[in-house]
């Protein structure tokens, strides 16, 4: 059998491993200067005036989150369609995630549906970017005006993107948390940053990553509840690295998903078919930022028995995302059923994540197209 190929795979080379080695020689393995070498470029990178980095997206989340006041009762609005942290967030403050559903083409929050679930409780807007492709936001930004919301993004799948009006996704000033695990556009190994404009926000949440202890503080004293949410100077050190070759990056993963579009061309249909879809091609001005290759399967296809079929030939694929509100935990604790949120179901049940890193070959690719085509209709 022709070597496996693995769903995700890290760009890593000697920058990184200098970089890592410096930290390590240099002894200051944590709370050093890598931090905010790290926190000020990316910040740069995506056009925020500040950043703070944390120990991965979900910390990120959670402590953007306090940060714009989400507390007890609160409901913050956000997409079914995304990784369980996006969710799990809110709860974490005792705050309610409520959903709206998503739309069929971009597969993000729907702007309309998040509107009509607007209610009394409404804190927050969480819009994800959801595959890295940029969330309405100017829509969000109206409804946020409108209803006096709160907005935290979680970019954690879009670095790299960019919106119509050319800011880049985290770049737009509300609180935007980016992840660094090691599927990502860049990787620390685990990680991830926020940005955004506001100075005493960060100084909050810098403060809350690190046990509550204020900038200046001594060591003994804190001055609020905190969390050990920090990034260390190695996973920094790494992200600097890997920030340098970013650009290098994307252009590998864009050139990666342009094979993909290529070789499916001939079975894929448009976003609203009834055939195999592929991701959504950028629209009016938006831009994907790379990070996953994601299929719908056409109704009729067995998901499950494909991701089966495509390991028996050593191709690693994954149902890629389930929806949030039928996981076993959402169910039970707030009664969520089938039915609830309609599009978003239907995408979750065919959804399928394709091998995608930015060294794929062009006959790797071709190999997963060969066997993905032989599990469709007509094969
Ligand atoms: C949409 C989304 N939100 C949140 C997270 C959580 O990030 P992390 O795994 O770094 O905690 C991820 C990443 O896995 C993600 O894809």
């Amino acid at each position: 059998m022709d070597a496996p190929i693995p769903l995700a795979r890290p760009l890593l080379g000697e920058a990184e491993e200098r970089a890592v080695l410096e930290v390590l020689r240099s002894g200051q393995l944590s709370l050093g200067p890598r931090v905010s070498e790290f926190e000020r470029r990316f910040a740069a990178r995506v056009g925020a005036p500040l950043a703070c980095a944390v120990s991965s997206g979900t910390a990120g989340l959670h402590l953007a989150l306090r940060a714009v006041g989400v507390g007890e009762g609160d409901e913050v609005l956000t997409s079914p369609f995304s990784f369980v942290a996006s969710a799990n967030a809110a709860l974490y403050e005792r705050a309610r995630p409520v959903f709206a559903d998503i739309d069929p083409v971009t597969l993000n929050l729907d702007p309309a549906a998040a509107a009509a679930a607007v209610g009394e409780r409404t804190r927050a807007l969480l819009p994800v970017h959801i595959f890295g492709y940029p969330a309405d936001m100017p829509a969000f930004e109206r409804l946020a005006q409108a209803h006096g919301l709160a907005i935290v993004e979680d970019a954690c799948e879009a670095l790299g993107a960019v919106h119509a009006d050319g800011t880049a996704v985290g770049g737009r000033g509300h609180p935007a948390v980016f992840g660094f695990y090691a599927n990502k556009q860049l990787t620390t190994g685990e990680g991830g940053m926020i940005t955004l404009a506001d100075a005493a926000l960060k100084e909050h949440i810098d403060s809350e990553r690190n046990q509550g202890r204020a900038p200046n503080m001594g060591w003994l004293d804190h001055d609020r509840l905190g969390f050990n949410y920090r990034l260390s100077d190695i996973a920094c050190a790494l992200g600097i690295a890997q920030l340098a070759r970013l650009d290098e990056m994307l252009a590998a993963r864009a050139r990666v998903a342009g094979l993909y579009r290529q070789a499916l061309a001939g079975v894929a249909s448009s976003p609203e078919g009834e055939g195999l879809q592929l991701p959504c091609a950028d629209r009016a001005g938006d831009r994907r930022g790379w990070f996953v290759f994601v299929v719908q399967l056409p109704h009729g296809v067995d998901r499950d028995e494909t991701v089966r079929a495509l390991a028996a030939e050593g191709i690693h694929s994954k149902p890629y995302l389930p929806a949030i509100h039928l996981m076993s935990f959402y169910r039970e604790r707030f009664a969520h059923r089938e039915g609830e949120f309609p599009v978003c179901e239907d995408v979750a049940a065919r959804s399928l994540a394709l091998p995608f890193f930015p060294q794929m070959t062009e006959g790797q690719v071709a190999r997963v197209c060969d066997s993905l085509r032989a599990r469709l209709p007509g094969a």
